[in-house]
């Protein structure tokens, strides 16, 4: 099979069962982007039915919709923010969220940010020596977070690894020392240890290895409560892939547990809660041959779904016009935008496409909506959750 066939047997999905509401909301306005709440509370109960775990949070930069922060909250989810921003948006969706149902885990964030988020009483984690070095005054009496870069990155791509020299995140494991002790010197306490490595993660046994070198860091200090292990849990996209195995990353998240009770467990995932749970509906709206190679355009591109472009990432596309004709040609689907990278899909082979037919890409529902632009002036496709 060429990497552009759809796979002989097509994964289950949503989208596949709503095919004719999609169609109709297409037919409505195009582009749009299109959330299950019932798929992304799915994905959250597989997650929450993992014991080991005491305590989850959901990325949100992942896909901060309200709808789908509403959902997880009612699912049991705290929350991760990168930004002020994103802690607003959090608050904003669930006004009675308690503050401490909330991480504030930001990277080379400005001081003021930082001094929000404490007001607040947001968790706050630091990832380098300057806050306390420079703004030592904030942190007085606080709690703090510790995140550290355990010396390696993992995932789908290497702009997605958040670990090693390479990575601009996380205090080097040499310089937990100092770290240490200008939070004693400042008066603030560490109670949780933090890594996260990177995202797009299948291979199950990784975060019982962060787990276990959190634990064994944390034996140096005194007042360490919880280990966040991080986010990063992938979820297949080529048809060749295999899904991440939660049976498996139960079993060896319940073992380290057992030989480091004394930790509470967090995880923070994002794209494993809602990439499967989003579309991106768009329209044929020109077909053209050029040397040999067939194009099919459609009304929104990299301005709605930047990952193909970034990260040479693979999004399933189906004509959702012709899902029961047979795949016919082999095409590059592309965007509306002045960039020649502006490619959403290359070499598939989908059934004839005519002006006017529902092109869907699949898994958008993670970092789709949320790195969209709008270059060209051309508006990204706005959202609706089902
Ligand atoms: N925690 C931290 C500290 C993170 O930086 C991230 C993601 C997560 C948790 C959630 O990772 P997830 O479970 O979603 O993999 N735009 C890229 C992904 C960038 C992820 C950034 N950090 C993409 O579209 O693949």
């Amino acid at each position: 099979r060429e990497l552009g066939e759809p796979a002989a047997t097509p994964r289950e999905s949503w989208w596949r069962r709503e095919r004719d509401a999609l169609l109709k909301l297409a037919g409505e306005a195009s582009p749009r982007y299109v959330y299950s709440l019932d798929a992304v509370r799915g994905q959250a109960r597989a997650l929450r039915a993992l014991g080991a775990v005491d305590r989850w949070h959901y990325a949100l930069k992942a896909n901060p919709h309200p709808a789908i922060l509403r959902a997880l909250h009612e699912e049991g989810f705290a929350f991760e923010c990168v930004s002020l921003a994103e802690v607003e948006a959090v608050r904003t969706a669930l006004p009675q969220l308690a503050a401490e149902r909330i991480l504030f885990t930001p990277n080379f964030a400005p001081r003021d940010e930082y001094a929000a988020a404490l007001a607040l009483g947001v968790r706050v984690t630091l990832d380098a020596l300057h806050p306390l070095q420079h703004w030592g005054e904030l942190f007085e009496g606080r709690e703090l977070h510790l995140r550290v870069d355990l010396g390696s990155g993992r995932g789908h791509h290497d702009k997605v690894r958040t670990g090693g020299d390479a990575s601009k995140f996380g205090v080097a494991l040499d310089q937990v020392d100092a770290f240490r002790a200008l939070a004693r010197e400042r008066g603030a306490r560490i109670t949780g240890l933090h890594a996260h490595l990177g995202s797009g993660i299948l291979d199950a046994g990784h975060w019982r290895s962060v787990y276990g070198q959190l634990a064994s860091l944390a034996e140096g200090f005194s007042r360490i409560e919880s280990l966040d292990i991080g986010g990063g849990l992938g979820v297949p996209s080529r048809p060749d892939e295999r899904a991440l195995d939660l049976a498996a990353l139960g079993e060896s998240l319940a073992e380290v547990k057992r030989a480091y009770p004394q930790f509470a467990l967090w995880m923070e995932p994002g794209r494993y809660l809602v990439a499967d749970a989003g579309v991106l509906l768009a329209r044929v709206t020109q077909t053209k041959r050029k040397g040999g190679v067939h194009y099919v355009g459609v009304d929104t591109g990299m301005n709605s779904l930047i990952r193909p472009a970034l990260y040479d990432a693979w999004h399933e596309i189906v004509n959702l016009s012709r899902l029961d004709e047979a795949p016919a040609t082999m095409v590059q689907v592309v965007g509306p935008i002045c960039e020649s990278g502006d490619v959403l899909g290359a070499n598939r082979r989908l059934p004839d496409c005519r002006e006017g037919d529902v092109l869907l890409v699949a898994q958008a529902g993670a970092y789709g909506a949320a790195m969209a632009s709008h270059y060209n002036l051309r508006e990204p496709a706005p959202e609706v959750a089902l």
